[in-house]
């Protein structure tokens, strides 16, 4: 089957990230976990945001469930010696980011949705989102990758694969082989509408995923692109299974999130990405300036039809009690 709409109902805790009309409930908050023991180092332009080992990820993980967190977007850091040609540490089943996905079900069970990032940009020496043939990223063949990426995932316990590739075709085949392994519950949530964007700098260096040469504008949507193709891209995921719709980035594509919730079926998410939250950081003088700043942006995702709100800013609003 191509379309299960139990996905998005499945778990209390899926219901409730994406009904519940709160901003409290709408928010996801991404991490970044990388090999090794101990390691707990703040990500250069994003305070608060940290690249950590297992432990210490569960341990944050913990802390932001207490103030509140109901969902998570985890990211899997591959160290240089471990990258290949063709991503093969992203879908190693024994890799931290597996481990992480598993331990962190067996600890919160249903009670905290689990998303994870499936893209080879991480996992590749040339840190293309692609498998790369003669110099050019090659669609159908990175397909593939990304479904065994998502199976994985999958299998590790994910709730929701998030394809951030931007590859054609990418949704339909996730979703094939999610159902052919019997993977009938685990949800897909579709990077669709992917700007070719600067303000993913400070996520690159934290994810070590910048491409060595060349850039992301072949298969990522160009800046300048209308309305039609933002319509195009998210009805066609909705058409190959996918069970929520993202924009991203979000601040720059507000007009954006607004017209795509208003044409597709599917919950939308938006992506409020490492540049704009380096933006506020760099800007915010003190605590209650940054609270006024997030409470007005997060204000303006909620207005433009986002029923999801991706933010590295959800772990201080909700410790801080900036939302109830
Ligand atoms: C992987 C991916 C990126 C982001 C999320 N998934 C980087 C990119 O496309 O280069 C960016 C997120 C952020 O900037 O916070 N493809």
């Amino acid at each position: 089957m191509r379309h299960r709409p139990r996905i998005n109902r499945w778990t209390e805790s899926r219901r409730n990230l994406i009904h519940d009309p709160s901003i409290k409930s709408s928010l996801v908050q991404p991490y970044f976990v990388v090999d090794g023991i101990n390691i707990r180092e703040e990500i250069p332009g994003m305070p608060n945001i940290y690249r950590e080992s297992l432990e210490n990820l569960l341990d944050t993980v913990k802390q932001d469930y207490e103030a509140g967190i109901r969902a998570i977007m985890l990211f899997g850091v591959v160290s240089e010696d471990l990258k290949d040609d063709y991503a093969n540490q992203a879908m190693n089943e024994l890799s931290h980011l597996h481990k992480a996905v598993f331990e962190l079900k067996k600890i919160f069970n249903d009670d905290l949705v689990i998303m994870t990032d499936v893209c080879l940009c991480t996992a590749t020496a040339h840190g293309h989102c692609g498998i790369v043939i003669d110099g050019e990223i090659e669609n159908d063949e990175s397909v593939e990758i990304l479904a065994k990426i998502a199976l994985s995932h999958a299998k590790a316990g994910a709730d929701y694969v998030c394809a951030s590739d931007m590859m054609d075709g990418r949704v339909l085949s996730i979703r094939k082989t999610l159902e052919d392994s019997g993977f009938s519950s685990t949800g897909i949530l579709a990077y669709s509408v992917k700007y070719a964007s600067s303000f993913y700098g400070p996520f690159r260096n934290a994810a070590s995923s910048s491409p060595k040469t060349g850039d992301r504008k072949s298969h990522q949507m160009d800046i300048r692109s209308g309305y039609k193709e933002a319509i195009f891209e998210s009805k066609l995921d909705q058409e190959e299974g996918a069970d929520i719709i993202m924009i991203k980035p979000g601040l720059p594509y507000l007009d954006v999130v607004k017209i795509v919730s208003d044409e597709v079926e599917k919950p939308v998410a938006v992506y409020n990405v490492s540049g704009e939250y380096a933006m506020v950081m760099n800007s915010a003088i003190d605590s209650s300036q940054r609270k006024s700043m997030v409470l007005e942006i997060l204000n303006s995702f909620k207005r433009s039809g986002a029923d999801i709100i991706v933010t590295y800013h959800a772990r201080e609003a909700l410790a801080q009690g900036w939302i109830k």
